[in-house]
């Protein structure tokens, strides 16, 4: 089939780089390919309610370095599980046919979906049911599996590192223990690369349940070797071997409902007690999701936006772009959601933490 018109639409949390990828798709398709270029607003919502807004190159210009997305997205607006309003009733109900016929009033021939797991397993199930997609990996959370890496991460990371740096001199002069809780969900890719690079004393991740006398132990060794101050990078899914995982709340009608966050407060009251060292707490939060994508971030962003048009023009449709090594590929997007991407516990990173004797909360 003759493609000539190509919709693009970004779902999920937002992250930096959706602008450069939104920026190198139109680019490509329209100089490259000649094709014409549909946005949709606010993820599948837009799909779903018919919001569109044709993209040119002047729509483009000048996005390249900011955050967020010119698009608008949503975590929630699942097409197969989308709330109607029945009499006094809400009915959760598969509205995905008016994606179909949204699609045929504004002629798109084939859909990019930026995202991270919920909006890409939304595009693998539309694409089962015969529409043209390709995804393209989005989340700061790095935790997509069938990519090695997703753009939106190395700022994240960056952002947490210095976050890291300007602590240590608080840290430094008040004799205290600073936490720094990250984001990542189920997976600790930005605590553990921020806290290697921000010279963290300790890293807790999900994937190594903690114990707190370790971490005492690991400040209790520091403070005789005449280190006054300890700083401890916490991802919000780190928990101990019993523990149950701090919730901070749920979303209804989010993709995953739940929201973590909580777990860098009970540590520093656990520490206090069992040191008693004075310990503050910083809660990045959607810091780590905004500002100007780094350079790497522009650049990974900006090969998936091309090689997803590229992909369209190649008719593989039902894949996403992905990171192999140092190569752009293509993966099924079956391949790509269901599984979460953790960090391997025997992985060189995790090694080099503890090489470098970082405490990473289990012995
Ligand atoms: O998946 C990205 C992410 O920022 C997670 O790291 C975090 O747990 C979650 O989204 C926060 O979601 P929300 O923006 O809905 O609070």
């Amino acid at each position: 089939m003759d493609i000539k018109r190509i919709g693009v639409l970004t779902g999920g949390g937002d992250a930096p780089g959706l602008n450069a990828v939104i920026r190198a798709v139109v680019k490509c398709a329209i100089r490259r390919y000649n094709l014409s270029v549909v946005g949709f607003l606010n993820g599948f919502g837009g799909l779903i309610k018919n919001q569109a807004q044709e993209l040119t190159e002047k729509d483009v210009a000048g996005i390249l370095p900011r955050g967020g997305t010119i698009l608008g997205t949503t975590n929630r607006d699942n097409p197969f599980h989308f709330p109607v309003i029945r009499g006094s009733e809400v009915v959760y109900t598969d509205v995905s046919d008016r994606i179909f016929e949204n699609i045929s009033i504004h002629e798109v021939d084939a859909l990019i979906v930026i995202g991270g797991d919920g909006s890409l397993s939304i595009a693998r199930e539309l694409h089962e049911r015969g529409l043209k997609v390709v995804g393209v990996p989005k989340t700061i959370d790095n935790d997509l599996s069938a990519t090695d890496q997703t753009f939106g991460y190395d700022t994240a990371l960056n952002t947490a590192m210095e976050a890291l740096d300007r602590l240590h001199s608080t840290a430094e002069s008040h004799h205290r223990v600073m936490v720094l809780e990250v984001m990542g969900r189920y997976a600790g890719w930005i605590a553990l690369a921020a806290g290697i690079a921000g010279g963290a004393d300790v890293i807790l991740i999900p994937e190594i349940p903690y114990q707190l006398p370790a971490i005492v132990r690991k400040i209790n060794e520091r403070t005789g070797q005449r280190k006054s101050f300890s700083i401890i990078v916490v991802a919000e899914g780190a928990k101990t071997t019993e523990g149950e995982l701090v919730v901070n709340q749920k979303v209804e009608g989010s993709f995953d409902p739940i929201r973590l966050g909580g777990i860098g407060n009970v540590i520093a009251r656990q520490i206090e007690q069992a040191t008693g060292k004075e310990s503050r707490v910083t809660v990045l939060g959607h810091l780590q999701r905004g500002g100007s994508p780094t350079a790497y971030d522009r650049i990974l962003a900006s090969r998936y936006g091309v090689a997803a048009v590229e992909a369209v023009m190649a008719g593989q449709f039902g894949q996403m772009v992905c990171l192999r090594g140092t190569e752009i590929s293509t993966v099924p997007l079956a391949e790509a959601v269901g599984e979460m991407r953790r960090v391997p516990v025997n992985s060189q990173l995790v090694t080099t933490a503890r090489q470098l004797g970082i405490c990473l909360g289990d012995e």
